[in-house]
């Protein structure tokens, strides 16, 4: 085998962000638009990189300098997540990559994460060590640190294990959930949101008023662990209710905006069951879970607020290898 086209799915955190960050639990939910990488060995001592998506077009350097000199914000999750395996593991001569998503890198999907995640598991095909899926995200994740600084790794596991996940901070427990499709509408803010500004925004506050932040994230928590109970017994009315608890908290933390407030109270004014943004806030998603009978006012009311509707699937495959040549 010479060549792996692998894909991931992009994420949406269902419940508890930033309070994971700092060992709480999440839920979050893989969505069907796919992140798809194409790796090939080459004879050629080089690594070379096309990702149209982030702009980066014939990027090309040695194998023998990879992680090292100025390297273009799109190519360093794929960049640093070989680094990483290579690290560990060995492939001889050198590597052609093209990553292509079917989703916006603005949307807050995670095309960064589900692109890491794509070419670790691609690495590991074409060099038969068959890594499992937690040694996979233990190289994800590490990749997103090594780049971010900073994150809970929620969004490497999505790409990983698709589905619905219970998750706390780090992979300490990956609980994939058993739960099918889920009720949701998501809309898109046309803000993009910086996660590590957002982190640090609220770690701020959290320096300030320290008590007043670490009981906002015990009491997500406390609200994550119920949602978990009710999204494996389909109770969307109460799902909805903790969703609109949980936006209280964010609105706390900082991180609501006007327009998110706006697509989020007009969903509920449509008869959502509930309603709040997904993600480190300000700007990318919020999402409504709604009744079918209420879905097209839901979606209605996001346009009329300013916001795009983007039809997501749910209950869809994590990462998975699509051919191999
Ligand atoms: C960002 O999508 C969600 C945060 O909780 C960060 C993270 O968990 O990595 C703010």
């Amino acid at each position: 085998m010479k060549k792996v086209i692998v894909s991931a799915p992009g994420k949406l955190m269902l419940f508890g962000e930033h309070a994971v960050v700092y060992n709480h639990s999440c839920l979050v939910t893989a969505v069907g638009q796919r992140m798809k990488v194409t790796v090939e060995l080459t004879q050629q001592e080089t690594f070379e990189l096309n990702a149209p998506d982030v702009q980066v077009e014939n990027y090309v350097k040695p194998m023998s300098e990879l992680g090292l000199g100025d390297i273009p914000k799109g190519a360093k999750f794929v960049e640093i997540a070989i680094v990483n395996f290579l690290a560990q593991n060995k492939i001889t001569g050198g590597l052609k990559i093209t990553t292509q998503s079917e989703f916006s890198s603005q949307f807050g999907f995670g095309s960064s994460s589900a692109s890491t995640v794509c070419v670790i598991k691609a690495l590991s095909e074409l060099s038969a060590v068959n890594l499992d899926n937690k040694s996979i995200f233990d190289l994800a994740f590490k990749t997103v640190l090594d780049i971010q600084g900073k994150g809970s790794g929620f969004d490497v596991a999505a790409a990983i294990y698709g589905g619905t996940l219970y998750f706390v901070t780090g992979g300490k427990v990956i609980e994939p959930l058993k739960i099918g499709n889920l009720p949701m509408i998501v809309g898109y803010s046309g803000i993009k949101a910086d996660t590590v500004t957002l982190i640090n925004e609220v770690g701020e506050k959290a320096k300030k008023y320290p008590e007043m932040i670490e009981s906002v994230y015990s009491q997500i928590e406390k609200l994550v662990e119920k949602a978990k109970v009710a999204l494996l017994k389909k109770d969307w009315q109460t799902v909805g209710e903790l969703m609109n608890f949980n936006e209280g908290y964010l609105s706390t933390l900082g991180v609501e905006s006007k327009k998110l407030a706006d697509m989020i109270y007009v969903s509920r004014e449509a008869g959502a069951y509930g309603a709040k943004l997904s993600g480190a806030g300000i700007g990318d998603c919020m999402f409504a879970f709604a009744s079918d009978k209420v879905s097209q006012a839901v979606k209605d009311g996001i346009i009329k607020a300013g916001g795009e509707v983007i039809d997501v699937n749910t209950n869809v495959e994590g990462v998975k290898v699509e051919e191999k040549i």
